[in-house]
């Protein structure tokens, strides 16, 4: 019997955190489907409520749990609602979650999300020994996803997410990753191009291949993210490729000749994590390169492809980083001048190295330090995006702007958010006049274009 025509009631599931666990709930969507399961409007009255959880800062677990005190309340309405923790919470704290929240029904972890099935039947059948509720382990057949089974998010605006790694091999003293995703797990080139070229046939025209560290890809016939990035170029209908993330020590000449080779379809946008400006905090945090190398990775990369945009991530407030190691964080920023930024406080997280060093920067001084960063690439935003005004741009584009209805909104290759005037399919792409600019997007109008 076909069991997807069995419709065993509805689910929804909640997501925080990263690319890769938005990928992950597209994964646990498409198990929920297969199974029979409908997706439900919201939590209220769903009869499965899945949190897919991160854990890389600190206010992120306690969320969980005052999320779970919440969900608490329609459970208590709907006794028969399943509810259960996935993703790095569910893999840190694993049956000490049924401790602290014993109405949760199953706990999974981010590397074994093809277990979801299995663990719903047990519940259903009422398990009661927690130890049979709960999987952490690493699967091989989690990353080996049947990934014609997988609900994707973006597919309707010609976009796809492309797992190739899991895991990280890097010990940075700041990150819980390490545990909570465990060792790097490569996927086959073969079965990615496969993904890749059913994506195409789909008409999806933009794939992201998605990892912690995205170019220690390496597949067991010697295969690489070079060899991955040239070979999915050629494959008909992928017009824009994305990796993300990359990690600055294994960003090599090599990798950056096959992106320069692999043409334009290698969109010119890098996420490129620096971290830090300062050469001793890089090497507290154990990052593998300092201030010189990472500057001269950036040198090299507008070398080959000239117009790389690049994005970072930056932690303020490391334990040991003074003033003025901050200020050498800032004359970095400048000296780059990224197109984007994400930026955090330094939180201690459980097991990690760093949590034994003393922490010499205050709470304040760390949202002090943070707040300046902050104004620091508003003001490299404002100036970059001002130099783009007269530009035409194509975009890939998502549907409604979400700051302006009257507005669409796509992005460039370069990652540029774009909100513009004018009808244009969603899904495909548009050339857009960019009119005016802020710091955070483009404004601009649909052009007709040339014959
Ligand atoms: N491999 C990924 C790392 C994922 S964590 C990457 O290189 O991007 C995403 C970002 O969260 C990190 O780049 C870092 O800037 C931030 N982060 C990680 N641990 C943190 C911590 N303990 N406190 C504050 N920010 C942290
Ligand atoms: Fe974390 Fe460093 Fe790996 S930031 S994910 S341990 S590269």
């Amino acid at each position: 019997m076909d069991r997807s025509v069995h419709n065993k009631g509805t689910y929804h599931i909640e997501t925080w955190g990263c690319q890769m666990n938005v990928h992950d709930s597209e994964k646990l969507s498409g198990s929920m489907e297969r199974e029979g399961y409908l997706r439900a409007a919201g939590p209220d009255g769903a009869d499965v409520v899945l949190l897919n959880t991160c854990s890389i800062r600190e206010k992120a677990s306690e969320k969980v749990f005052s999320e779970l005190g919440r969900l608490r309340k329609l459970k208590d309405r709907n006794p028969d609602m399943i509810l259960g923790v996935c993703g790095c919470v569910g893999q840190q704290e694993g049956a000490e979650i049924f401790r602290r929240a014993p109405f949760v029904d199953l706990v999974i972890g981010p590397r074994s999300t093809a277990s979801l099935p299995a663990l719903m039947e047990r519940v259903r059948q009422g398990e009661t020994d927690v130890s049979l509720r709960v999987d952490t382990e690493y699967r091989r057949d989690s990353i080996d996803f049947p990934y014609d089974q997988i609900r994707r998010e973006g597919e309707a605006a010609g976009k796809a997410f492309v797992t190739v790694i899991e895991g990280c091999n890097h010990r940075c003293t700041f990150c819980i990753v390490p545990r909570t995703r465990g060792k790097e797990v490569c996927r086959g080139m073969d079965d990615i191009l496969a993904e890749v070229g059913q994506l195409a046939d789909r008409g999806v025209l933009e794939v992201e291949f998605l990892g912690q560290t995205v170019n220690a890809y390496r597949d067991d016939r010697g295969n690489g993210l070079a060899e991955l990035l040239v070979a999915t170029s050629r494959i008909d209908g992928i017009e824009r490729i994305r990796f993300t993330t990359s990690h600055p020590a294994q960003m090599t000449e090599r990798l950056m000749d096959a992106m320069a080779e692999a043409g334009p379809r290698v969109v010119p946008f890098l996420h490129l994590p620096v971290q830090s400006g300062s050469s001793s905090v890089l090497k507290d945090m154990r990052r593998g390169y300092d201030r010189g190398t990472y500057l001269a990775k950036v040198a090299a990369l507008r070398e080959r492809i000239p117009g790389i945009c690049l994005g970072t991530d930056i932690i303020v407030g490391f334990p040991t980083e003074s003033d003025v190691d901050f200020r050498e964080t800032l004359s970095l920023m400048e000296e780059v001048r990224f197109h984007s930024c994400y930026s955090f406080t330094y939180s201690p997280r459980p097991g990690t190295a760093s949590e034994a060093f003393h922490d010499g920067v205050g709470p304040e001084e760390k949202q002090a330090r943070l707040h300046e960063l902050q104004l620091v690439q508003k003001g490299i935003q404002e100036r970059l995006h001002a130099s783009w005004v007269g530009r035409t741009v194509e975009v890939l584009v998502e549907g409604a702007s979400k700051s302006d209805a009257s507005r669409m909104t796509g992005r460039t290759p370069e990652s540029r958010i774009v909100n513009f005037t004018g009808n244009a399919v969603i899904g495909r792409m548009a050339p857009i006049l960019v009119e005016s600019s802020s710091a955070y997007a483009l404004l601009g109008r649909k052009i007709e274009p040339e014959a």
